[in-house]
């Protein structure tokens, strides 16, 4: 096996190890709240191509060293929400989880992107087991709401169709207030929400 294959399979592990940590602190908050906040979770490992191009975009020499020094997105999982108090409940969760150990947190929400991009992301560390010995991989959660993931899915389609540049000044104004009107929205459901549990107390 070639170096950039094992270093692969040390991905693929990690991504294993971090989808089981999740799945079982999702399951332990749902026990303990009667409530499933999460509405689903994707995870992937970075392509090859991808990688390529990441360090060529960051201007580093191609090679597994940069690779694994400089990137912390390989393992990438995603977990869509349906309220925003769902989200910071999920950071919570993950952060006082003994397995996962956090490196940066970047709250997009509260301070959105000027694309007008909102999430909550973590760059974590995952513990793998091999030949007897911890070690540990990276790896970028990101933590949204549905409302959140429609617009962001929207806005990759159009970068990827622009190439990442060019997009005309009409397409990206509109999107970024787009951003604020899904904003409004999710504040809106989130309310909405709150009083709906007032009810459901008075029963
Ligand atoms: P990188 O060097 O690209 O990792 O930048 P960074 O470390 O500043 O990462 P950042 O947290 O800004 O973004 C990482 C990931 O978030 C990206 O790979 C995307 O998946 C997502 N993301 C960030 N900004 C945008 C955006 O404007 N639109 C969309 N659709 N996704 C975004
Ligand atoms: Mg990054």
């Amino acid at each position: 096996m070639n170096d950039m294959e094992e270093i692969m399979e040390k991905y693929h592990y990690g991504k294993q190890m971090l989808e089981t940590e999740i799945d079982i602190l999702i399951k332990e908050f749902s026990f303990n709240h009667g409530y499933n906040p999460v509405e689903h979770i994707k995870s992937r490992i970075k392509s090859k191509k991808s990688i390529i191009e990441k360090m060529t975009r960051k201007n580093l020499e191609i090679n597994t060293t940069n690779m694994v020094n400089h990137l912390d997105d390989i393992i990438g999982l995603r977990i869509v929400c349906s309220f925003i108090p769902d989200v910071y409940d999920i950071v919570s969760t993950i952060t006082q989880s003994r397995n996962i150990i956090i490196k940066e947190r970047k709250d997009y929400i509260t301070n959105p992107k000027s694309s007008g991009y909102s999430s909550y992301h973590l760059i974590v560390f995952v513990p793998i087991y091999l030949k007897g010995k911890i070690e540990y991989v990276p790896a970028e959660i990101q933590i949204r709401t549905v409302a959140m993931d429609f617009w962001a899915s929207l806005d990759h389609k159009i970068q990827y169709k622009f190439d990442g540049d060019n997009i005309p000044a009409e397409v990206e104004e509109e999107l970024y207030r787009y951003s604020r009107a899904i904003n409004e929205l999710d504040t809106r459901m989130m309310n909405l929400n709150e009083l709906m549990k007032k009810y459901k107390k008075e029963f």
